[in-house]
């Protein structure tokens, strides 16, 4: 009978995120308490290919980085890998390009891979996997857009930076009334902006999802001012479509990455100010989403998803990636994962929960029934936010008064 080898490979693949480091550590933890060796592959999918990156991974060195941000392998989101390019189109992996990476596999006696990626990495892992390589896969991604688990890892630490970029605003915007756009990141979904909105109090989130326009952004502005509120809070997603349909691109250069998304945030802002004539400021966060150290609830979550990813090599269920179904760690397969991706549903509970609060999502003029399926009465509604109807003018409460 052939001896088992016992060596895991471990990849950090794509955008890096908070909480990387921590799935690197408790997958090395797991691994060596199992009586694996565990290699490092570095910068991504690319050290898989020639020339082979590596470093071994031991106690030693992943000691004290379960709260460090970034990734020490390294990671890349270009590159001889890419198989998610411009706004979403898919390629297949070079044949050549997979033969490779089987030789290098064996030759660095590596029977279990383990891949941490968001959808384009998880992409890759899969062709990979189909080509029988040894894989399992962890869900990584700030954007919250995978499928098959409740949260990505990293999603948590970027709502947290983006609430609290929207406190900060909150202050300066009242102090001088003034219209504060905050861009967030959010590539295809709205997630970020939706929960950081929820958890920061913006007054108007823009997401991919909802299609929405600037009159009803204004009129919302406007309905404030009426109410006294002479600020408002918007936030946007950088892949928010503008009503025209269009992406507004930082970089749309696109042959072995994604083209770049970035802009929105200072387009509504533009506009804004000069249909109201009032006060604009946008603020891009960017990166900083991404960096820094993760969460608490990240860091829990990342070592639950490493410690699990080895236990899926163990039992050899190749193929699957790891997913969270609060309270427990389980698995999909990879292909479910990154079938389609992981939306904001426009009914969901979180826009609804939004819409309660009087959130516009600027699809509507006005205020919204948030509970479409409820008996509520909009008077009940208008009444729990001390909203004279006629003091906002909009039509939706004209049976009001
Ligand atoms: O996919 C994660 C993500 O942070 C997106 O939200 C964003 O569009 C993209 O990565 C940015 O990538 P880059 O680091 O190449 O600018």
């Amino acid at each position: 009978m052939q001896q088992q080898r016992r060596r895991i490979g471990i990849l950090t693949g794509g955008g890096d995120c908070p909480g990387l480091n921590a799935v690197i550590r408790a997958a090395t933890r797991s691994a060596i308490y199992l009586g694996y060796k565990v290699v490092g592959i570095r910068r991504g999918f690319e050290g898989l290919a020639d020339p082979v990156q590596t470093m071994p991974l031991t106690i030693a060195n992943t000691y004290n980085i379960l709260n460090q941000g970034g990734t020490i392998l390294g990671s890349t989101n270009k590159g001889r890998f890419s198989v998610k390019v411009g706004t979403n189109q898919l390629r297949e992996l070079d044949p050549a390009l997979v033969a490779m990476v089987r030789r290098n596999l064996e030759e660095l006696e590596i029977d279990g891979l383990i891949c941490i990626g968001g959808d384009g990495s998880l992409t890759i892992a899969w062709q990979l996997f189909r080509a029988g390589l040894p894989i399992v896969g962890v869900p990584k991604t700030i954007d919250n857009d995978l499928r098959g688990t409740a949260f990505t890892f990293g999603f948590d630490s970027a709502v947290a930076c983006a609430a609290n970029a929207l406190d900060r605003l909150h202050t300066t915007a009242a102090s001088h009334e003034r219209v504060m756009v905050l861009e967030v990141m959010g590539r295809h979904t709205g997630w970020i902006a939706l929960h950081a909105g929820l958890a920061g109090g913006g007054d108007v989130i823009l997401i991919p999802e909802i299609d929405w326009t600037f009159e009803n952004v204004c009129a919302k502005i406007l309905a404030r001012q009426r109410m006294g509120r002479r600020f408002t809070l918007i936030v946007v997603a950088e892949g928010a479509r503008l009503p025209d349909g269009g992406l507004v691109t930082a970089d749309a250069s696109s042959a072995d990455r994604q083209v770049r998304l970035g802009g929105i945030g200072q387009v509504v802002a533009e506009e804004v100010g000069r249909r109201l004539d009032v006060e604009t400021r946008c603020v891009v966060l960017g990166h900083l989403q991404r960096g820094g150290e993760p969460t608490y609830f990240d860091r829990c979550l990342s070592t639950q998803y490493g410690a699990h990813a080895v236990r899926l090599i163990e039992e050899q269920k190749f193929g699957q990636m790891v997913s969270y179904d609060p309270p427990d760690m389980t698995s999909v397969s990879i292909e479910a994962a990154i079938e389609r991706l992981h939306t904001v549903d426009p009914n969901g509970a979180g826009v609804q929960a939004a819409r309660a609060m009087a959130v516009s999502f600027g699809d509507t003029p006005d205020y919204q029934n948030p509970f479409p399926n409820s008996q509520i009465k909009q008077e009940t509604y208008a009444e729990q936010f001390n909203v004279s109807p006629s003091a906002i003018g909009v039509s939706h409460f004209d049976d009001y008064e």
